[in-house]
């Protein structure tokens, strides 16, 4: 039986015999030679048909299209002009899948390619933003497990808000109208600590925001922590920690996806060797004002705008603390010494990409905590499960949420959170 290796184990072999299998990735010939660019999903070859060697077959060769899926072996060698430096002079073929007119040619437009995203996922770019996202990922798990915490999972079907009533997605559950899909497992994860005491996960999050920009998905996935007996500090630190060994992650395994992406490796090196800039709100505010001439009112919080002046300023990410209480949720803990601001924080990544996580030390006073869910039109009955957290044995305790997406948007260096996904769920597409 034939042996097929991937395209770059062959070419890491450099000459002699070898079988590769994969797609047509663009063609072009004349009436004695075809060339065909063969792609797996390690790399991209050149390989070269002769008709001197073909006759009988030459019209299948002739019409092979881009897409067609084939098994070829030939000899391999360094060819300098070849796109990926290597070529393969076919002796034997085997057609698997031929392929019709393929849809996706160059130039063309944002639409068309969303409605055949189910093809452009076999794109170069695609292939490279999603075998970083792979990475992204495994870097989670890994970081998490290492520190001790373990995997929980919280349902998606929830009867309770956390981020803002305003964007729950409603689901129509056997008549009943009141109930949502998971903004965060928030709620859910802090009874979990009693038990656990340093939890993660790596879930789907739903938000129904009415906001067409390059930063928000309706369905996104959530890497989210939280941990017992921690100060706010500790879980800032947990924060500049994940983030750093996913960047290190990507930067060890992924040089080559990173630069067809158009992104310097180096420039992430920041995020990896220098500690994060940690500010608070107040900082930020003056920093704005003094190095980007914004002026934003005490107590309104940062919009896209803002954050992205403010990152500019940086090449490692920028933590924000201590935010007005009106503009943060209610279960983040009133700064003791300041009751108008909260103990919560924000990371922003740099070069303008804003928020990536969004983290609190929780608010232990059970009263405030009622008083704040009444004051933002909640039913408290709805919230009992959650209350019990502080009744029962309630220590400090802390944790964050990461929007995988807009890390990779970060990482990928890319203008809009669509392409960090395979097939993006926003305001005005759900299909395919
Ligand atoms: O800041 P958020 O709303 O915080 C929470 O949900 C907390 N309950 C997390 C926690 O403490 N366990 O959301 C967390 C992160 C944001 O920083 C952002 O990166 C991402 O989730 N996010 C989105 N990503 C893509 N599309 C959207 N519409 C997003 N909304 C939030
Ligand atoms: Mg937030």
């Amino acid at each position: 039986m034939t042996q097929y290796i991937s395209i770059q184990k062959a070419m890491d072999k450099g000459s002699g015999k070898v079988s590769i299998r994969g797609w047509v990735h663009r063609e072009r010939g004349s009436n004695k030679l075809k060339f065909i660019t063969l792609r797996d999903s390690s790399n991209v070859i050149q390989c070269i048909f002769e008709r001197q060697n073909f006759e009988k077959l030459w019209g299948d060769i002739d019409h092979l299209q881009v897409e067609s899926s084939i098994m070829l072996t030939g000899e391999i060698k360094k060819e300098k002009r070849a796109p990926t430096g290597y070529e393969l002079h076919v002796t034997d073929f085997q057609i698997v899948g031929k392929s019709d007119k393929f849809p996706i040619s160059k130039d063309q437009s944002v639409e068309f390619l969303a409605d055949n995203r189910h093809l452009w996922l076999r794109s170069l770019k695609m292939i490279a933003i999603l075998k970083i996202r792979s990475t992204v990922f495994g870097a989670i798990d890994e970081y998490f497990k290492k520190e001790g915490f373990y995997e929980y999972h919280s349902p998606i079907f929830q009867a309770v808000q956390c981020e803002g009533g305003a964007d729950l997605f409603s689901v129509d559950y056997f008549g009943k109208k009141d109930v949502f899909l998971g903004q965060t497992w928030q709620l859910y994860a802090e009874p979990a600590i009693f038990g656990l005491e340093k939890i993660y996960t790596i879930s789907p999050s739903f938000r129904a925001e009415k906001s067409k920009t390059s930063r928000h998905l309706t369905e996104y996935w959530h890497a989210e922590m939280e941990i017992a007996w921690a100060t706010f500090d500790e879980m800032i630190n947990y924060g500049e920690g994940l983030l750093k060994h996913i960047i290190k992650k990507v930067v060890e395994s992924n040089t080559k996806e990173l630069e067809s992406l158009g992104r310097d490796p180096k420039e992430l090196e920041p995020t990896i060797k220098k500690p994060f800039i940690r500010m608070t709100y107040d900082d930020a505010l003056k920093i704005l004002k003094d190095k980007c001439k914004m002026t934003v009112q005490w107590g309104k919080d940062l919009r896209t705008v803002e954050e992205e002046k403010l990152t500019k300023l940086y090449n490692v990410p920028v933590i924000v603390t201590h935010y007005p209480k009106e503009v943060k949720a209610f279960y983040m803990t009133e700064d003791p010494d300041n009751s108008k601001v909260v103990w919560g924080c924000d990371f922003l990544a740099p070069e303008g990409h804003g928020e990536i996580i969004g983290g609190s030390h929780r608010e232990p006073d059970i009263d405030k905590i009622k008083k704040r869910l009444r004051d933002d039109g909640e039913k408290l009955e709805e919230y009992e499960f959650y209350l019990d957290t502080r009744k029962y044995g309630s220590v400090p305790h802390a944790g964050f949420g990461l929007g995988v997406e807009r890390v990779i948007k970060w990482i990928c260096k890319l203008d809009n959170i669509k392409d960090t996904i395979p097939f993006p769920r926003t305001m005005e597409r759900y299909k395919p």
